[in-house]
């Protein structure tokens, strides 16, 4: 409801779920070619991660292990630095190893760029960023990308991990979600 009036949600598609599945076979041999002969270490950023994190996973046909962290930022501080809470943290220690932190997306970047500094304080080999979506036209804080699934304009979108209320996280396909009065 919406000012006492219905408000219907639509939703539209913009990348469907056979160039999705396509882009993350080629995100996958790119993964392979930088890692030849080592161990891979995913980490998902809960909740919004974890069906692209599944579906990369199966693409790359070396070891692949997988973790999970849950962060949330500090509300609407108005604070520019930026910083992240973290709920749920890693049970493993990731010294010396490769590491690849896996997002659904990224837009204002105040979370991965906080979060990358606090996986780099631990010492890891390497540590890259591989996400599904980029909003450029959002950024805020300056985070480098190193795999990106598909650049977006400034829509809200669901799908493929991402929700709305918790909602569409498992749709195959990514669609821009809209309201419209009944
Ligand atoms: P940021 O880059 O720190 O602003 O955080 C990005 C997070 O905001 C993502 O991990 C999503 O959980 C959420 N988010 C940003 N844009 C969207 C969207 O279009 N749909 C759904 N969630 C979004
Ligand atoms: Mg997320």
């Amino acid at each position: 409801m919406y000012g006492g009036r219905m408000m219907i949600e639509k939703l539209q598609t913009l990348i469907s779920k056979e160039k999705l599945a396509q882009r993350v076979s080629e995100i996958a041999s790119e993964i392979e070619r930088d890692y030849q002969g080592k161990d891979i270490h995913f980490i998902c950023v809960l909740k919004g991660g974890v069906v692209f994190m599944a579906d990369l996973a199966r693409a790359v046909h070396q070891n692949v292990y997988l973790h999970f962290m849950d962060v949330s930022s500090y509300g609407d501080s108005t604070e520019s630095s930026g910083n992240i809470k973290i709920l749920m943290d890693l049970d493993e220690s990731i010294k010396d190893k490769h590491v690849i932190i896996v997002e659904d997306i990224i837009d204002s970047g105040r979370t991965l760029s906080v979060l990358k500094k606090v996986l780099l304080s631990r010492g890891p080999a390497s540590l890259r960023i591989c996400t599904l979506l980029d909003k450029p036209d959002r950024r805020v804080a300056q985070v480098d990308i190193d795999y990106t699934g598909f650049k977006i304009p400034d829509e809200f979108v669901v799908g493929c991990g991402l929700d709305y209320a918790q909602k569409y996280r498992n749709l195959d396909y990514i669609g821009i979600l809209s309201f419209e009065e009944e």
